[in-house]
């Protein structure tokens, strides 16, 4: 949550200010509340700030505008936590003197004994948050006779908490320190030329191709082309690796699509196909712990969890071993008293950062013989570093706040681990893993052909939906993860209300609320719970709901009992139902982001929310 960006360079005629504003634009989906810019120019700092989105700040103040000559800059956005989101409350912060400023993602869980301890001392404070008190400890330092450097580290070893923190000085032209505790900072090289610091690679992804992941605890010096980093605790240095980005440049633009939501929603056959060359040999080390394990979790958050019931019930089907979902917030309350050596548990998560999932795994890793097994979209994401053995999904960036090829690409790598389970076990034949391998090879055919001749469907039974607040998605078996996931997008990016829900338990509750007309979504392949799940749209059509469902193309006895159906391309012996959670779910992708439309709400940049949860 919230987004920092710094840049630092030698080069002439540049405008630090577009570098600064464009930078922090491409971070904008960790937050949205207010965003600012300071540069530095003849010992002075120039700061502009302001509440809202970025564009309408643009517009109103126009942040690329500042001295020329400058060739520094910090930039933040917003997702408020501490303090409500005013232009008084938006970074950068500042010290008394004007002098030291900082940009911060993350809490100071300390901070009310130090802004108390501060204002004793005289220290003027200027907004509601946590974080000015970092600028104010670093200006005490700073008169105690210390320099930057050892002011920036005696100050954060005053304070509790997480932080990525970028502080520039008016006295200092020629560098900025960043350091990190807990929230993601990465820092890109463009060799002699300029450094940049931001919390996301795709900030700096057009830039440049080169960057150091830092790591907690550490302190970095940029200068303009160069970078040096430092313990936080002992002040020694410490030797980082440079590493190469293989994203192309075009992943953190929307190139030519109207949202990223919708550009990521079509780059989802490339995602697949990308992610099915994951290395064989990390597939084989998830499938022989998990074999070995006596109980197995699988932890995470939002779309992640769902990917994780969708690819329990596949893992499960071949492992002959149940798999307890458990999310990551409650999971060390529910598993307190239960968690056993040789138990394994497996996190997802698309940033690798939601510090739900990272507080679970790492209280895992604290019992003795667990093993915690990562499935990640980002490379060096926090998740990793406590885990012992790591997937790294190849969906590529995603910036849209709605996940949505992470989704099918988590899955996807779910289901590889299913099937190398089924192969160590032997207890399918070589002819019939080579069919499930086969299928699962024309996932990403199988949305290619969707998305070049179904969306019409979608944007037809938008117009007939156009006037609905609230929706049922409904389905049985592996589907309730599809009906789960499907009906969250709905409700995060067209801001309806829906319940994803069993179908068969809708009978307990639910179904008290259908009325003439109320439009339920069934998620409907022909698996084994089929004729089930048609004397339940019968219940609820007997009940005047509107049917909606999402059937395969050579359906009959659903599209009958429906109202409208979107149907999922068939081919052949090709469609496999144990993967409709990858196949069916870019139907309800697009249904939630063409809503969104349709109601003038931007898919991109959802109420209230932030693509990376940093915060408990
Ligand atoms: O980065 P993670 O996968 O750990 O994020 C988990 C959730 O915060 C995320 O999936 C969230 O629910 C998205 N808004 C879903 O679109």
């Amino acid at each position: 949550m919230c987004g920092i960006f710094g840049v630092i360079t030698n080069q002439k005629d540049i405008s630090i200010g577009k570098i600064a504003f464009e930078g922090i634009k491409r971070l904008e989906y960790r937050g949205y509340d207010s965003c600012g810019i300071v540069t530095q120019f003849n010992s002075k700092l120039y700061v502009k700030k302001e509440s809202g989105r970025i564009d309408e700040i643009q517009k109103k103040i126009n942040l690329t505008d500042f001295p020329n000559g400058s060739k520094l800059a910090l930039a933040h956005t917003r997702w408020a936590t501490h303090g409500a989101p005013t232009k008084n409350n938006s970074h950068p912060h500042l010290d008394c003197s004007g002098e030291i400023a900082i940009v911060h993602n993350g809490i100071i869980d300390n901070f009310i004994e130090l802004r108390k301890e501060l204002t004793d001392k005289g220290h003027i404070f200027k907004s509601d948050t946590d974080t000015e008190i970092i600028p104010h400890l670093i200006e005490d330092f700073i008169k105690d006779g210390l320099n930057l450097k050892d002011a920036v580290i005696r100050a954060l070893k005053r304070c509790r908490g997480a932080y990525a923190i970028a502080i520039c000085y008016a006295k200092s032209p020629d560098l900025i320190f960043v350091a990190r505790k807990g929230s993601p900072l990465v820092i890109g090289i463009d060799q002699d030329r300029a450094t940049y610091c931001a919390s996301d690679i795709p900030a700096f992804l057009p830039l440049t191709r080169y960057c150091y992941i830092m790591d907690d605890d550490e302190l970095a010096k940029l200068e303009a082309g160069k970078v040096s980093f430092f313990n936080i605790n002992d002040d020694t240095r410490i030797e980082k690796e440079l590493q190469e980005i293989e994203w192309s440049i075009d992943a953190a633009e929307k190139g030519g699509y109207e949202h990223f939501m919708l550009k990521e929603i079509y780059e989802e056959p490339m995602a697949l196909r990308r992610t099915m060359k994951i290395h064989k040999d990390q597939i084989i080390n998830f499938a022989n712990e998990l074999w070995s394990a006596s109980n197995i979790y699988i932890t995470a958050a939002g779309t992640s969890f769902y990917a994780s019931l969708a690819g329990k019930y596949i893992i499960t089907k071949f492992l002959g071993k149940y798999i307890h979902a458990v999310e990551c917030s409650e999971f060390k309350n529910e598993l307190a008293e239960c968690l056993r050596e040789n138990s394994v548990v497996i996190a997802l998560s698309q940033s690798g950062e939601t510090i739900d999932t990272i507080d679970a795994i790492r209280w895992a890793k604290r019992k003795k013989g667990v093993k915690v097994l990562s499935i990640t979209n980002v490379v060096g994401s926090t998740i990793t570093r406590y885990s012992d053995h790591v997937i790294v999904t190849r969906a590529g960036p995603e910036i849209g706040v709605a996940a949505t090829k992470t989704y099918c690409t988590q899955v996807l790598t779910l289901a590889l681990i299913a099937l190398e389970i089924a192969k160590l076990r032997k207890i399918e034949s070589f002819e019939e893993i080579k069919k499930y391998y086969e299928a699962l090879n024309s996932t990403p055919s199988i949305i290619e052909e969707f998305l070049e001749t179904k969306v019409d469907s979608v944007k037809k039974i938008i117009r007939c939906l156009d006037k609905e607040h609230n929706f049922f998605f409904l389905a049985r078996g592996i589907s309730i993860a599809t009906a789960k996931e499907g009906g969250l997008k709905l409700k995060e990016i067209a801001c309806r209300f829906i319940e994803g829900y069993s179908a068969a338990h809708a009978k307990h509750g639910p179904i008290s609320l259908v009325r003439d007309g109320f439009p339920i979504i069934f998620i409907a392949p022909p698996d084994e719970t089929y004729e089930r799940l048609i004397g339940n749209v019968m219940e609820f059509k007997a009940r005047g709901g509107k049917i909606i469902s999402l059937v395969v193309e050579s359906d009959e006895k659903i599209t009958e009992l429906s109202d409208i159906t979107i149907r999922i391309p068939q081919p052949g012996d090709r469609y496999h139902n144990l993967f409709s959670p990858i196949t069916f779910i870019p139907a309800l992708q697009l249904l939630a982001y063409y809503t969104a439309l349709s109601h003038g709400l931007d898919p991109d940049k959802p109420l209230n929310l932030s693509k990376t949860v940093t915060v408990h």
